[in-house]
């Protein structure tokens, strides 16, 4: 397989790079009037604006035959047809079989794997239905008020990012908290108000063995006996969401009270699992499975729609472009709804943790930048935090803006004084203000000619900032499906644009290897390891003092 950098299409796109570098959008525009009908797409639910991306035609075309080059549909057709495309690890990939709603086989080792999937579906809907019914007794036949989700990474961001996504449609029947820090202050601060009669723990994890996880789960037990007293009542208070049942029998809960997943589901694209039973129990069941064809019409629209029409292919492309081609090495996700506000942080894991890689699929250095560093925050608070780089910085970030047409709560003008600020900022992020604007608008306000020449630099915004907008109808359970998987999909055809593997995660094995050695010099006595001397000073600091 030939390295992307020899595709006749990367070299085409190489070319076109120097050219559009010296290009602004603001003429671009001014060039194309109908550049937003040209470089916009809609699907129910969604409009994807990229037309402020830096592009024209002939870039667009080079990016879709690089699509075509690098043989997207043949992966695609692997993917949803449960080929062990993380080769790695020799597993399939099929977080789209969670959510396949036609419910068509989906084969992987000779076995269709929707049976499986449906049975655990069923399994979640009884039990969440007892729950929230007040008919799944703790061990003082009192009914569950609390739900402490325990899991971090993939166990974690997606659940607790879409409990965020549709507070406003969750009744008061359950509250639902999330603990993923083995920093001790976070589960005591949890702890600490709830009740352990009315308390149901719900400890995620693919594997079981993930230290943090396992941590805080012994500690609620601990908690948990402290006030029942009998060993007996952990099998009404604790369930698991796992593959690996020896880990979580071991651990003390019953299989009867273990919801299952499978490897061929990696833990950042789980919530549609049963990983996302906290959801269920804070939202229901209906508004989960709604969850879940939200993002099964986006596995349609992948899987059918031209590759010049296709948003999520298109998303992978443009962020190809700005970090292999334009050489921009970050990109932001700015929300411009309270909903979405952990977005960023879910997509950190989706996209670093996917495609955060070296090699290619053979193992050979990439010879160019793969996926930027994606960071963010809700889009309003950003702009009085660190807007400013963005608009005046002198490295260009390409941010996604994010917003509904309808608020969650209509309050007032509140929604119109929002989106006057996503329309604001994306316009100015693109348009800038040159020096003639400057001078003008100076000299309007009757400032002296000394004034506007030692005002003038600092007041110019370059622009030129390429943004791409996303409009959903309303953040609801269907829109919040079909936007985590846009980016799903995103990320999977990055990976393959890249020739990237971004099904496993090799790169957080090290450190996970490394601080299981040295928690034993912290809590053993007698044990020491060799270290570099700034980590030995450190550990001996810490020690000495603790
Ligand atoms: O440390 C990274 C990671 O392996 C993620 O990929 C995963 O989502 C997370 O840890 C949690 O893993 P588990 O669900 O096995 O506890």
């Amino acid at each position: 397989m030939s390295c992307r950098s020899e595709l006749s299409s990367w070299k085409a796109l190489e070319q076109s790079a120097t050219k559009l570098k010296q290009q602004h959008l603001k003429t671009l525009f001014a060039q194309d009037p109908a550049r937003f009908a040209k470089f916009s797409c809609q699907i129910p639910g969604v409009l994807f604006d990229y037309s402020k991306q830096l592009i024209d035609d002939e870039v667009f075309s080079q990016l879709v035959s690089l699509a075509e080059q690098t043989d997207i549909a043949t992966w695609r057709s692997k993917m949803f047809s449960g080929e062990k495309i993380n080769f790695t690890e020799q597993r399939a990939v099929l977080h789209v079989a969670l959510r396949n709603r036609a419910n068509s086989p989906i084969m992987v080792d000779g076995e269709d794997v929707m049976p499986l999937v449906n049975t655990e579906l069923a399994k979640i809907k009884a039990f969440t239905e007892k729950v929230r019914g007040g008919q799944w007794l703790g061990y003082t036949q009192k009914p569950v008020q609390d739900v402490v989700a325990i899991g971090v990474g993939g166990s974690n961001l997606g659940p607790q990012m879409v409990t965020e996504a549709l507070k406003n449609y969750a009744d008061d029947t359950l509250n639902v908290h999330y603990v993923s820090n083995v920093d001790g202050v976070q589960l005591a601060g949890v702890l600490k108000n709830l009740n352990p009669e009315t308390t149901l723990f719900v400890v995620s994890s693919k594997t079981f063995t993930t230290s943090e996880t396992m941590t805080n789960a012994r500690s609620a037990v601990k908690w948990f006996l402290e006030h029942a007293q009998q060993q007996e009542a952990i099998a009404k208070h604790f369930v698991a969401v796992s593959t690996n049942l020896d880990k979580t029998r071991e651990f003390g809960i019953a299989d009867e009270n273990v919801f299952t997943m499978w490897d061929w589901v990696g833990g950042r694209f789980s919530l549609w699992s049963a990983i996302g039973l906290p959801i269920a129990l804070y939202v229901g069941f209906e508004r989960f499975i709604e969850v879940l064809e939200g993002a099964f019409e986006i596995d349609e629209h992948f899987q059918n729609t031209s590759f010049d029409k296709n948003i999520p292919l298109i998303m992978a492309l443009l962020s190809v472009w700005n970090s292999s081609f334009l050489g921009h090495t970050a990109q932001a996700i700015l929300p411009y709804d309270q909903a979405l506000h952990m977005l960023p942080a879910y997509l950190q894991q989706g996209e670093m943790e996917s495609n955060g890689k070296h090699v290619t699929f053979a193992g050979n250095a990439v010879p160019y930048t793969t996926v930027p560093l994606i960071w963010g925050m809700t889009g309003i608070n950003g702009q009085h935090a660190f807007y400013q780089y963005l608009h005046q910085g002198n490295t260009v970030v390409p941010a996604d803006f994010i917003a509904s047409l309808k608020p969650q709560v209509d309050v007032g003008q509140h929604h119109d004084i929002l989106l006057s600020n996503f329309f604001a900022q994306t316009e100015a992020m693109m348009t800038g203000v040159d020096e003639q604007q400057v001078r003008a608008d100076l000299t309007a306000k009757g400032k002296s000619e000394q004034e506007i020449e030692q005002l003038l630099a600092h007041k110019i915004h370059q622009g030129n900032r390429p943004t791409t907008s996303i409009l959903l109808d309303i953040v609801d359970a269907k829109a919040v499906g079909r936007l985590i998987a846009l980016y799903e999909h995103k990320i999977f055809c990055q990976g393959i644009l890249l020739q990237i593997c971004s099904f496993d995660q090799w790169g957080v094995e090290l450190g996970k290897g490394l601080a299981s050695t040295i928690e034993a010099e912290l809590t053993k006595e007698g044990v020491s390891n060799p270290h570099d001397s700034s980590t030995a000073g450190l550990i001996a600091y810490y020690k000495n003092n603790r």
